[in-house]
């Protein structure tokens, strides 16, 4: 199929369901309200639209009701309440496109900040660099570039934030050429822990490390400053759905894409499901107007249609590997089907495994929180299921999983000690040395202490380093 100019974005509909709990503490009326008359921006309580929205997530798990949701108009609103929340010891969380998969993360039961009505997009004048405020999500970012002729390295389906995915590290389907979106990143415009607002860029390199894939460890980022690239007005792309009797077919073709595909442009992503509609989806993109030989290896294999869900309690994992072989996918359509058999007894929906066969990306990496330079693949677990009373359980069975395609890719040659979990993939259980490796653990730490003696933003929830 030929799509509009632009990357191919792909939706996944759902609802939110937003569970209300009783206010909780007078202290936390009482900060709200300090918050609103000290901000240009505007705060809301339960059950307001502004509210629900604020609230929303991807994943039903990844939500909690706050004492109020704070719309910042600028980051001076993001530091006076930094000062506020830091001073009084009140728990906050900073949301962006609420596609965080570990509860926690950007939710809160005290202030949730907003960065949705930050949502400038502003070219320069000569076009290689465009400011996008974070409460933007990717489409924005490329309809507002639409007409332009350049875009820039960002997310591959409708849904994730700008905030999240970009500090996390973001897999684009420009990475072959470009590498990840953080390598594309010129400068952040960061309220440090202490209120304190700042510009990163190159000349704090520390700073600038620690934004390419820490997250929320280090401040508020209100706006990004990204590099652009010539975009051609047509791509083609899509989506199709496969019966489970593709799998096989789609597996091999996936092994020969991943080691012969020489051309950047061409990127896919198989997704091998298990649950209550077994099956997989191919997604293809490819950053020209006609559909590739490098996709040659798809040519044979009939699709059906089908559609995604969304709007369930849900979590991540991910695993890393050098490469991909016919036995480990084989393994990975394994694991979906085995633990898919017990979705039933669970009130599990889909148990999904999303295949990534990139090229060497590694070859743009910059010096980044995660490392990159070794190119390594990540596996997307995805699992959905209806009750939070199921959460240990689907859970603790993802780790299982996650922990036996170790072994497998250990046993295949494609393991490495050096090649580290995706942060924006990796479960909240994950450790500074799993997501950052050792050295790179050390060096947060350190950058830590410098930027956040008082640990104001620990009073949100992240990963630990
Ligand atoms: C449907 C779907 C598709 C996805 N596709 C991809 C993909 O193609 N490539 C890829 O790499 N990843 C992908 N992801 C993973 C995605 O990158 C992460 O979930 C990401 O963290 C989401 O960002 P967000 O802003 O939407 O989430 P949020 O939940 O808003 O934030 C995630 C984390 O970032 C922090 N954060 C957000 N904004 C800020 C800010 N302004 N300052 C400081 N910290 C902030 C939050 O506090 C939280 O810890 C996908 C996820 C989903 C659910
Ligand atoms: C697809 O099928 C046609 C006809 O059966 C065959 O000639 C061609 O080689 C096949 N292509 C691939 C990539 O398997
Ligand atoms: C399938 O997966 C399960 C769970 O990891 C494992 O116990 C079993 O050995 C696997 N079977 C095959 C044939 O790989
Ligand atoms: C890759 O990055 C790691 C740390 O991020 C660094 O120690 C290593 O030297 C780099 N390797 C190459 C080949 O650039
Ligand atoms: C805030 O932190 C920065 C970075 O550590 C520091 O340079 C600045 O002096 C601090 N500001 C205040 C008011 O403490």
């Amino acid at each position: 199929m030929r799509l509009p100019a632009l990357p191919l974005l792909l939706t996944t509909g759902l609802a939110a369901v937003v569970q209300l709990q009783e206010r909780q503490t007078l202290a936390g009326s009482n900060i709200c309200s300090e918050i609103a008359s000290n901000i240009a921006g505007t705060v809301y309580y339960a059950l307001t639209e502004e509210f629900i929205d604020g609230v929303y997530h991807y994943m039903t798990s990844s939500e909690q009701t706050p004492e109020c949701v704070v719309e910042v108009a600028n980051a001076q609103d993001v530091s006076t309440i930094l000062k506020l929340v830091g001073s009084t010891r009140t728990p906050f969380a900073i949301k962006s496109g609420g596609h965080a998969s570990n509860p926690g993360f950007s939710s809160t039961t005290g202030v949730q900040i907003s960065v949705a009505k930050i949502t400038e997009i502003t070219l320069s004048a000569d076009k290689s660099t465009v400011e996008v405020g974070l409460g933007n999500v990717w489409t924005d970012v490329y309809t507002a570039l639409q007409g332009t002729g350049v875009n820039v390295v960002g997310g591959r389906v409708e849904g994730p934030g700008t905030g999240g995915f970009t500090l996390g590290g973001g897999y684009s389907w420009k990475t072959d050429q470009f590498g990840l979106t953080c390598d594309t990143i010129q400068s952040y415009n960061l309220v440090l822990p202490n209120g304190t607002i700042t510009s990163v860029d190159s000349s704090t390199p520390d700073l600038f490390f620690a934004l390419k894939g820490g997250l929320n460890r280090f401040g508020i980022v209100t706006s990004i400053v990204m590099e652009t690239h010539a975009q051609v007005d047509m791509v083609y792309g899509g989506l199709q759905v496969f019966d489970t009797g593709s799998i096989e077919d789609l597996i091999i073709a996936t092994q020969t894409f991943q080691t012969e595909n020489t051309d950047p442009k061409a990127q896919v992503i198989l997704t091998i499901n298990g649950g209550t509609i077994p099956g997989a989806i191919l997604l293809s993109f490819y950053d020209g107007p006609e559909r590739p030989a490098a996709f040659d290896p798809y040519n044979n294999i009939t699709a059906i249609i089908d559609t995604l869900e969304g709007g369930n309690r849900g979590a991540f994992a991910t695993l890393s590997t050098t490469g991909l072989t016919k036995a480990y996918m084989d393994a990975v359509y394994n694991e979906s089907s085995f633990y898919g058999a017990l979705a039933i007894v669970h009130e599990g929906l889909l148990l999904s495994y999303d295949v990534e066969p990139f090229g060497d990306y590694g070859q743009y990496a910059t010096d980044s929180a995660y490392p990159h330079n070794l190119s390594q693949l990540p596996l997307n677990l995805y699992f959905s299921w209806k009750l939070a009373a199921e959460d240990s359980y689907w859970r603790g069975i993802m780790q299982q999983s996650i922990n036996h395609l170790t072994q497998v890719a250990m046993d295949e040659g494609i393991y490495s000690a050096d090649l580290y979990a995706y942060p924006n993939y990796a479960l909240d259980t994950y450790t500074g040395a799993q997501l950052y490796g050792p050295t790179n653990a050390a060096r947060l730490r350190t950058i830590q202490a410098q930027y956040d003696p008082n640990g104001v933003m620990e009073l949100a929830g992240g990963f630990t380093f």
